[in-house]
């Protein structure tokens, strides 16, 4: 497959579409970045790479750091993690608070802001450095030392993430936080404040295309299992309550961040990583969307 020539394709076919996206300013820090920012990155398991634009400029990966975490803390506790937190799909906003009163303290999935929180307390009580080891995880499973938190996006975020303030309070009332909420919440705005390029997460993203074991450095990350098992729930819970559409006009597993990036997984064929800073109403990157939709539908291939 000649991805190069179909990425031009796709950008040319994007020219004339009206973005209707918004960057996210809610993280302040957010919103300084530039909205014409455009970039993708296509890795195959047999490491071939194929990009656009803006793929070695690193951006604030934001929730997509959020299916590591539920890597690290699905290899770390094994089974005993989904007593905390479901597999369903939550057809509510990312940093919604709905259902947690109702299902007394335990999120739907691990990909909405409460499950998040919910592995990532489970991170702080496994890790011996949480912020430290994380970090050397992400380093490790893409065999590469050279991605980090960014500093001022976490305390930008710290200053204004009552949202999550709230969600972690509330859990905690439940049983369902065992850490100090401020621990749990300072990790948590780490995590998402992790900044990578669309190189950079299609390379660390392969594992989940090649059955839990990264192609370029041998490591098992999780095993075939729990591969195949994260790859399910980014399938039902990637998008939030955009999920089945982004299911319906792309047809892979993928996971998006308020950022703009999207990392989107073919098991057995490649990762992909796009990034378009204006964001649709769900929270979604509208432009990113969109290159997958094409990216899919051009080449007729979809996990159906
Ligand atoms: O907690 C938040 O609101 C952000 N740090 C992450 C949200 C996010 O990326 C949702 N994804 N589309």
């Amino acid at each position: 497959m000649n991805y190069k020539k179909l990425f031009s394709e796709i950008a040319a076919e994007l020219e004339s579409l009206d973005d209707k996206g918004k960057v996210a300013s809610y993280i302040p820090e957010l919103g300084n970045v530039d909205p014409n920012k455009f970039g993708i990155h296509l890795t195959t398991v047999d490491n071939k790479n194929y990009s656009l634009g803006d793929s070695n400029e690193k951006f604030s990966i934001q929730s997509i750091a959020k299916v590591l975490s539920l890597a690290l803390a699905f290899k770390l506790d094994d089974e005993k993690l989904w007593d905390r937190v479901g597999v369903e799909p939550s057809g509510t906003a990312f940093n919604s608070l709905v259902q947690l009163e109702y299902e007394k303290g335990i999120p739907r999935n691990p990909f909405i802001n409460s499950g998040a929180l919910v592995i990532c307390d489970i991170l702080v009580s496994r890790l011996e450095n949480p912020k430290q080891d994380f970090i050397e995880f992400i380093r490790n499973i893409s065999g590469n030392p050279n991605i980090d938190y960014c500093l001022k996006i976490s305390e930008s975020e710290k200053r204004t993430g009552f949202r999550n303030a709230a969600l972690v309070n509330f859990m905690k009332a439940y049983g369902n936080i065992k850490n100090n909420v401020d621990i749990v919440l300072d990790f948590y705005f780490n995590l998402c404040s992790i900044e990578m390029s669309c190189k950079e997460l299609a390379q660390a993203f392969l594992f989940l295309a090649s059955n839990g074991v990264h192609p370029a450095t041998h490591a098992e990350v999780v095993s075939v299992s729990k591969s195949k098992r994260i790859n399910a729930i980014m399938q039902l819970c990637g998008f939030y309550d955009e999920a089945g559409e982004f299911s319906f006009k792309v047809g892979l597993p993928g996971k998006s961040g308020v950022g703009g990036g999207i990392i989107a997984i073919h098991p057995g064929k490649y990762s992909i990583a796009v990034w378009s800073p204006k964001l649709n109403k769900k929270g979604n990157s509208y432009k990113g969307m969109k290159v997958l939709e094409f990216l899919t539908s051009r080449t007729q291939s979809s996990i159906f």
